[in-house]
């Protein structure tokens, strides 16, 4: 399917990092693959004073670094249809001049009204740009669509999304708004709800009377690289766990859709928000935990602590790790344990979802009741992205000893189709007008207001503990007595869906 109307996408913050890495190499792909219309163009905006041409050869060094040189001419092809506008973003005259630029590239290009504005700016700048942009009259649709994508983070806490909120929606219409989170884009986290509602036969024993708890996981294996300064105002809670992997416990837990209307399953996700049972601000300590990773040696190379790395002040208590035990009070869940973890420099790079489901009523195999990881559904994200079911076979021989295996699917048997990376997909999707796979305000909202009293209790209660934890473990010592339970741990995945322990590769 591609997009058939012409249009201009103009981003904002055009000389960053995100525009090079991940917007720019998401629509030359949509290009490459035709799935672009023949008329459109890219304006990039930004303090820094380029020019059309040397915005283009950035970009085209941008584009290089990431696809082979035979492609050189496709490359050459795409770059005339960018163009740049330098910009002060306080600036009314400037939107002005913005404008103008707009209608002479439509002219030029024979490009009607349709007209995206991507925000890939500093936090600060959420307010001012789109309020600007719409005293220039820039968000009227009389003649096309005027669409606003919005990168995370969406606020910094409850108060300051309720304001941001106010202030979108003072100009623009809740349908203009696209919010990004890169997680629903990933091919894996939509297969969440194919797997589900596809298949017969585990809708049936999704519920509280099979399942014994849910853990997500999503740990990095890096630090906080050159983003010290952002991320030591944000921290794990905030960076990961309130839109990311929220969204796919969201996925997990969400009841199927009456239809696939981008609105139908918006409104099931954000029924699954409006049920998480609110934490109580003297309950933190039991049912949330961070943690700070310190130096250690990883590969026979010393790594830093956060504490020592570029940006983040020397005292810093930002958590770089954060786990959190909770409840869905609705008719499904009721009564079921789930369990987010996050965190950087952990031993790998994995993302999952972990269905733990009851054990049998009664154990007529002695070992059984050892068999910890038996009864486990594995939906990997990243990497090796897959589906992984684990239960116990008879092991041969005389007696009935149980143990467990494996049953996996690996995602990249099913197709040797390539797979759009997530901005890809929602960048396609914003041009589209399918607001699917974004976050609606409401859901923002209730999920600042679900992390609120962690987030309070972190910053104003001392007596938290902050535990440290060295680069390359999996967290803080105490993060298994947050799992409730005899025998049962986190899981700790290596690299290979099919591997598990705390020795396996990474
Ligand atoms: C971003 C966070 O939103 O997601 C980063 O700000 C994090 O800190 C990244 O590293 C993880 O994304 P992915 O796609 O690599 O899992």
């Amino acid at each position: 399917m591609e997009i058939k109307s012409s249009f201009i996408y103009v981003i904002f913050g055009a000389s960053g990092d995100l525009a090079r890495r991940k917007l720019i190499p998401a629509l030359y792909s949509l290009f490459v693959n035709k799935l672009l219309p023949d008329h459109f163009a890219i304006i990039g905006v930004a303090r820094t004073e380029y020019s059309d041409a040397q915005f283009r050869s950035e970009m085209t060094a941008a584009l290089q670094k990431h696809n082979e040189t035979d492609v050189v001419d496709k490359i050459n092809t795409f770059i005339t249809r960018l163009y740049y506008s330098p910009l002060t973003y306080n600036d009314p005259d400037t939107y002005k001049r913005l404008e103008n630029r707009l209608q002479t590239i439509r002219n030029q290009d024979d490009i009607g009204g349709n007209t995206l504005f991507y925000l890939s700016t500093p936090p600060e700048l959420y307010p001012i740009i789109p309020a600007h942009l719409a005293s220039s009259g820039l968000n009227r649709e009389d003649n096309g669509w005027k669409r606003l994508i919005i990168e995370k983070p969406f606020g910094y806490d409850l108060t300051s999304a309720l304001e941001l909120k106010d202030r979108l929606l003072k100009d623009w219409k809740e349908d203009q708004l696209y919010r990004i989170d890169h997680y629903l884009g990933k091919e894996t986290v939509q297969n969440l709800l194919v797997t589900r509602f596809s298949n017969g036969i585990f809708e049936p024993l999704w519920n509280s009377n099979y399942i014994h708890h849910v853990e997500v996981t999503s740990s990095e294996g890096l630090g906080v690289e050159q983003r010290g300064g952002y991320y030591d105002k944000s921290g794990a809670l905030r960076d990961m766990i309130q839109n990311h992997l929220l969204q796919v416990v969201a996925l997990a837990a969400m009841e199927p859709p009456a239809t696939l209307q981008p609105q139908a399953i918006r409104n099931e996700i954000l029924k699954v928000f409006q049920s998480l049972r609110p934490i109580k601000t003297e309950e933190v300590s039991k049912v949330a935990l961070r943690g700070q990773y310190t130096n250690s040696k990883i590969k026979n190379e010393m790594v830093p602590g956060y504490r020592e790395e570029d940006g983040v002040s020397e005292y810093s208590t930002t958590e770089t790790y954060a786990a959190l035990k909770f409840y869905i009070d609705n008719w499904r869940w009721g009564g079921v344990p789930f369990y987010i973890r996050s965190g950087k420099r952990l031993p790998t790079r994995v993302t999952e979802v972990v269905i733990h489901f009851k054990q049998t009523p009664h154990f007529l195999f002695g070992h059984q009741a050892n068999c910890s990881s038996c009864n486990q559904l594995v939906l990997r994200i990243q990497p090796d992205e897959g589906m992984l079911l684990k239960f116990g076979m008879k092991t041969p021989g005389a007696g009935f000893d149980v143990q467990n295996v494996n049953m996996d699917f690996h995602y990249s048997d099913l197709t040797d189709q390539r797979i759009p990376s997530a901005y890809e997909r929602l960048i396609f999707d914003a041009i589209n007008g399918d607001s699917t796979l974004f976050a609606r305000t409401e859901e923002v909202i209730e999920a600042w207001k679900f992390v609120m009293p962690v987030l309070d209790a972190w910053k104003n209660d001392h007596t938290v503990p902050l535990y440290g934890y060295p680069a390359g473990t999996w967290g803080p010592k105490g993060a298994d007595e947050l799992i409730e339970g005899k025998w049962i741990t986190w899981r700790y995945p290596c690299k290979n869906l099919a591997d598990d322990g705390i020795y396996c590769e990474l």
